[in-house]
């Protein structure tokens, strides 16, 4: 990649890895070799000799994380709505996915999608796609082109879905595990977009299946994403479907598949109890909280808070398209606004979420799993060492009659901006937009 040195001045607003907000009006913000170097109220001597680019007035945020979203339901975003999750999957969401086996149709519709993300707040994402590796593959090239940064996975699926989606009929999962060696080997070429081993969720894969994803990720060592939790009728059927399992978290851990030395993501984590979020703590498992999707598919309120407090890593999803909006800063608002109705309708004893921890979950929280991985760093703060992803947002469109603080600045700016708003975008030191 490109290693360009320079310095950015603006209204500087993020979250230490601590988890603290800091800002810093008119402060320098220094990339070398596409790492922050940090952040400093004046220009320091050993860098005045750098290009300076100049954002007076506008604020400087790290590059949000998107840890959980489906590339090829953005086609049918914010349509189905009314649905719960299983009819919601079975009557929207594989339909549509069926259809990436047409390329030029996966060529049209990721294209869109990049094009889209390229313009909003989110630097980094991981994706769920569909079963297709010539699609699959499509995609990652766009990504890679956009500069944005990505773990991308080939979805994994050899049951309980409709035939056009099933690899290799019943009980034969050496087709997906061929399908999956294959695609794993065109992935050597990329920079900023690495593939992560992608079972859809429990119900989808025959135990032959996870068996050989293990293997899989074994050899190559791989990080996994998968889903977990989410809703009730489904947790029911993991139930029926694995009654050894003492909940759907050691359903993943029997088949060795739930984190410990492997970067691992879990999406929703709504009605994990007590025993399975020891569990996600335990092994390190990251959780990737949706509340838009959880809300729009009936699924649930998250246990935020519990998973805060027990440690278990945590960042934010849009789940497309159970959630139908792409920006992380709607994430946000989105998890306050849940975690204030989870303390009303469920316990009083679970503190909402507060301005500074949704943002935090939204940068470093989420960032923090590319921190995990071989060849990146992590991402979402300033802090030396941070691989540099800076979002420039022009605000002066959102001011009312008085001058704001930064602080104030910024939460306006998660509950109102829009992409209109992002004036620029740099990804590991790179300016994408
Ligand atoms: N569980 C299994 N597949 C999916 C999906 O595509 N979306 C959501 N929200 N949950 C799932
Ligand atoms: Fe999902």
């Amino acid at each position: 990649m490109d290693t360009v040195n320079f310095v950015l001045q603006g209204d500087l607003c993020f979250c230490e890895n601590s988890g603290v907000l800091k800002t810093l009006e008119g402060g320098f913000l220094v990339c070398r070799n596409g790492k922050s170097a940090g952040v400093f109220p004046q220009m320091p001597e050993e860098y005045a000799s750098l290009p300076l680019i100049n954002y007076g007035g506008k604020l400087i945020i790290p590059g949000l994380t998107d840890l959980h979203t489906h590339a090829p339901q953005y086609g049918f975003r914010a349509l189905g709505m009314d649905l719960e999750l299983l009819e919601w999957l079975e009557t929207r969401a594989f339909p549509e996915e069926a259809r990436y086996g047409d390329i030029e149709y996966a060529r049209r519709a990721y294209s869109l999608l990049v094009e889209d993300l390229k313009k909003g707040p989110n630097t980094r994402f991981c994706f769920f796609t569909t079963i297709h590796v010539p699609a699959v593959i499509l995609l990652m090239d766009l990504l890679e082109e956009s500069g944005l940064v990505s773990f991308v996975g080939k979805v994994n699926m050899d049951r309980n879905c409709p035939e056009n989606l099933r690899e290799g009929g019943e009980n034969n999962p050496e087709t997906s595990l061929t399908a999956t060696r294959e695609w794993i080997r065109l992935c050597g070429k990329y920079q900023n977009t690495r593939p992560i081993l992608t079972p859809r969720f429990i119900p989808s894969c025959s135990d032959g299946l996870f068996r050989g994803l293990a293997e899989i990720q074994k050899t190559y060592m791989l990080p996994l994403q998968s889903h977990l939790s989410e809703n009730k009728n489904e947790i029911a059927w993991v139930r029926e479907l694995c009654p050894e399992s003492k909940n759907y978290g050691d359903a993943y851990a029997r088949r060795d598949l739930f984190g410990g030395d492997v970067p691992t993501i879990m999406a929703h984590c709504v009605w994990s109890n007590d025993d399975e979020i020891q569990l996600l703590a335990k092994q390190g498992v990251f959780a990737a909280h949706c509340p838009q999707s959880n809300a729009n598919l009936s699924s649930g309120i998250a246990p935020v808070r519990r998973l805060l407090d027990a440690g278990v890593p945590l960042g934010l999803g849009s789940d497309v398209a159970g959630g139908v909006h792409t920006s992380i800063f709607r994430a946000m608002a989105d998890a306050i606004q849940i975690s204030k109705l989870r303390r009303a309708l469920v316990n009083q004893d679970e503190k909402p979420l507060t301005l500074e921890e949704a943002f935090y979950l939204g940068t470093a929280g989420g960032g923090a799993f590319f921190g995990r991985a071989r060849g990146f760093g992590p991402a979402g703060s300033f802090e030396p060492g941070f691989d540099f992803d800076a979002v420039i947002i022009n605000d002066t469109g959102l001011a009312g009659p008085e001058k704001l603080s930064l602080r104030d600045r910024l939460e306006r700016v998660v509950y109102l901006s829009d992409d209109r708003h992002i004036e620029s975008k740099y990804v590991r030191g790179k300016q994408v937009l």
